[in-house]
């Protein structure tokens, strides 16, 4: 039996990796959230990774509000960074192997092709800068690590998809960002993803979004289309949206290293969010 540590189980990358692996007979999960272990506290950490004594720590955790991140700066680095530290020193130690996931906010979005693992990051703000040192603490302190960096993730919790069905309850029309590019990815396939190296040994920073791409106009669009709802998008720039943190215009990542070093391959975005509409 392999013992697994989840951390931020409760969330939506959380939610999924539990409701996947619930069948699986040879793996047992030690599930915890902030309540029962803040990955901010080495003391606990270490406490909770010497007794389970895992053959894996599946990092769930994050501090996911963007532009939050901005406004509560060393409260982001503790949990995404100083997280992961925490969690890399105790995978270390215990011989577990790591599983932790990042984003493509490491980039600038000035790109104009699709990111390669290999590629230079430059966070613009506070949510991807400090993820960014997470992946630096995980690669500096963990032996046996997956850095996994996804994008546009939604699953169960609160989510763009369920966003915009909301929206469209009060509105015909809906205006949504048109100017920025990404790849919707589903919390089941990069849970697929997780998967398919967790038992490896192919170690190392992959890319793990779904294929294909859109704005996030177009993902309503396709939302919408899915849901059977007539609500319009009006597509809007950024600096009309106006959000408090900046966000990688073009933000695609290629899953150059998944296609090189495994059998595994994304589901396209239409397919995954067609998926998780079934499941409203
Ligand atoms: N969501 C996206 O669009 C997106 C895009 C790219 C990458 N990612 C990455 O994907 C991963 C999973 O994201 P997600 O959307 O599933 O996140 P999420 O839904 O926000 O879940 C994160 C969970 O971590 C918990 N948490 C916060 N601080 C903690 C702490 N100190 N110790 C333990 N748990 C703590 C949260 O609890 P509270 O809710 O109580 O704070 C929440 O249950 C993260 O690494 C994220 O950075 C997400």
């Amino acid at each position: 039996m392999k013992k697994i540590i989840v951390t931020g189980c409760n969330g939506q990358l959380g939610r999924a990796v539990n409701l996947f692996f619930k069948e699986n007979q040879d793996i047992s999960f030690v599930n915890t959230d902030v309540g029962e272990l803040d990955i901010t506290n080495i003391d606990k950490v270490m406490e909770l990774a010497r007794e389970v004594q895992p053959y894996a720590i599946i990092n769930c955790a994050a501090h996911t509000g963007v532009d939050a991140c901005e406004t509560e700066y060393d409260k982001a680095f503790k949990i995404n960074a100083i997280g992961p530290r925490n969690l890399s020193i105790a995978a270390r130690e215990t011989g577990a192997k790591l599983m932790h996931i990042s984003t493509d906010y490491v980039f600038d979005g000035k790109g104009t092709r699709p990111y390669v693992e290999t590629d230079a990051t430059n966070p613009q703000g506070a949510y991807g800068s400090t993820k960014l040192a997470g992946e630096e603490f995980v690669k500096d302190f963990a032996g046996r690590y997956f850095i996994l960096r996804t994008a546009w993730l939604y699953g169960d919790g609160k989510n763009f998809a369920k966003t915009m069905l909301r929206l469209s309850e009060s509105n015909d029309k809906v205006r949504v960002v048109g100017d920025q590019f990404g790849s919707p990815t589903s919390a089941s396939e990069l849970t697929k993803a997780i998967n398919a190296l967790l038992f490896t040994e192919n170690y190392g920073l992959f890319h793990a979004t779904c294929e294909g791409s859109c704005s996030w106009a177009e993902f309503a669009g396709e939302v919408f289309r899915l849901a059977g709802k007539s609500t319009a998008v009006e597509a809007i720039t950024t600096e009309e949206f106006g959000a408090p943190a900046p966000r990688p215009a073009y933000s695609i990542l290629e899953n150059r290293m998944f296609k090189l070093t495994t059998d595994f391959m994304f589901a396209d975005w239409h397919e995954a969010i067609a998926e998780y509409m079934k499941t409203l």
